[in-house]
């Protein structure tokens, strides 16, 4: 396993997306000789068009005895009208689930040069660098039980349960403190301790979890205050931590104030040193196709898979400074595009990191 990389490209822009993240990818296995092998398989909407079922057992099969997995994007509405069980999200969930990839990493970082990209004031959100870390195999995502039923009145009632055990969120505080603590030492926790008691038993275990970090400064939100905060001052925070679904709605939020979702990578990582990365955006079908996509966030997710699968942060730092240059040269895909900018298509984007990596590269 240790040098497998398994490529889901998926659904809707998925596979544009992929094909200049893994030029990149390409580039810097062979420049550098880190003998990484790949191997492509199919999830989501894809594997249900070709096999009736959105995580068919080899992807499953492939998924387990790689070391890193890197996805585009899963869903699309032609999947929409299926039943739960079987729509394009299950593909991604089933691969989390049973790959216990339970920490996600959701860095929000400003590049400057997209400054002007949010729909906030500059001022805001100019040096913006947040890390997310949300909990990923838990909480009411997966809770049991789940369904829609017939309830004792005769209605039709939908339920979903939210639980957490404190083993499961023992592990993602000690994630979230060890990230504060390589990073400002800052630390903030968000629930919903007011109204909810699986997050008073969370509030109670980070409390306990921070007594072996005391170098790090840990505070509580509500999570609607912190979403409040995030659009208000997003520079009071460095690490946030929270469960599956807040983490879900925040980690988008916090994509806007960067000025695009398509610039935010993620990493999900297990504690057997396997990660799945992929860009923090969906498989966007009205675009589809179209070679409008922006392919940065799952560039800059391979990056991050060099960091933290691979230990090859020094190579990641030169993918990331690729994805600078080209912004510092006025190139831009439409999400991200403003005034005085050239707008390009998702290979001139992948064709110009490819070239400003290259140039690092040769220096
Ligand atoms: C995300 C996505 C997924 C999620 C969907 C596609 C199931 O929104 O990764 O944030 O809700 O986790
Ligand atoms: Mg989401």
């Amino acid at each position: 396993m240790s040098n497998n990389v398994l490529i889901l490209p998926g659904d809707g822009i998925g596979p544009e997306i992929m094909a200049q993240a893994t030029r990149v990818l390409n580039h810097v296995n062979e420049h550098f000789s880190l003998g990484l092998n790949f191997d492509e398989a199919l999830v989501g909407g894809a594997a249900i068009d070709a096999t009736g079922h959105p995580l068919p057992d080899e992807t499953l099969e492939k998924a387990k005895n790689a070391k890193a997995i890197l996805l585009g994007a899963v869903g699309g509405p032609q999947w929409d009208t299926l039943d739960m069980a079987l729509r394009p999200e299950k593909g991604l969930l089933g691969i989390r689930k049973n790959l216990s990839l339970f920490a996600n990493l959701r860095p929000a970082m400003l590049y400057p040069q997209l400054a002007d990209a949010s729909t906030l004031k500059p001022e805001v959100v100019s040096g913006l660098d947040i890390m997310i870390v949300r909990e990923l195999t838990g909480g009411i995502y997966f809770g049991q039980p789940r369904g829609v039923e017939i309830n004792s009145e005769g209605v039709r009632e939908g339920f979903n349960t939210y639980r957490y055990s404190e083993p499961e969120i023992r592990r993602i505080a000690h994630v979230a403190f060890d990230m504060a603590q390589k990073r400002d030492k800052k630390l903030c926790s968000v629930d919903k301790a007011n109204v909810l008691e699986v997050t008073v038993l969370w509030r109670e275990i980070f409390e306990d979890v921070a007594k072996d970090y005391p170098d790090v400064e840990l505070s509580h939100m509500y999570v609607d205050n912190a979403a409040m905060q995030l659009v208000r001052a997003p520079k009071q925070f460095d690490v946030v931590v929270t469960g599956n679904m807040f983490g879900d709605i925040l980690s988008d939020a916090a994509a806007m104030l960067t000025g695009s979702i398509g610039m935010l990578p993620s990493a999900s990582l297990n504690d057997k040193g396997q990660g799945m990365y992929e860009p923090c955006h969906g498989s966007a079908p009205d675009i589809a196709g179209e070679n409008k996509a922006n392919p940065l966030a799952t560039i800059l997710s391979v990056a991050m898979m060099l960091r933290y699968n691979f230990n090859q942060s020094a190579v990641a730092e030169n993918i990331e400074q690729a994805v600078s240059d080209v912004l510092d040269q006025g190139l831009r895909t439409g999400d991200i595009f403003s005034e005085g900018s050239t707008q390009v298509t998702t290979t001139e984007m992948g064709d110009a990191v490819l070239k400003a990596l290259t140039a690092i590269l040769e220096k």
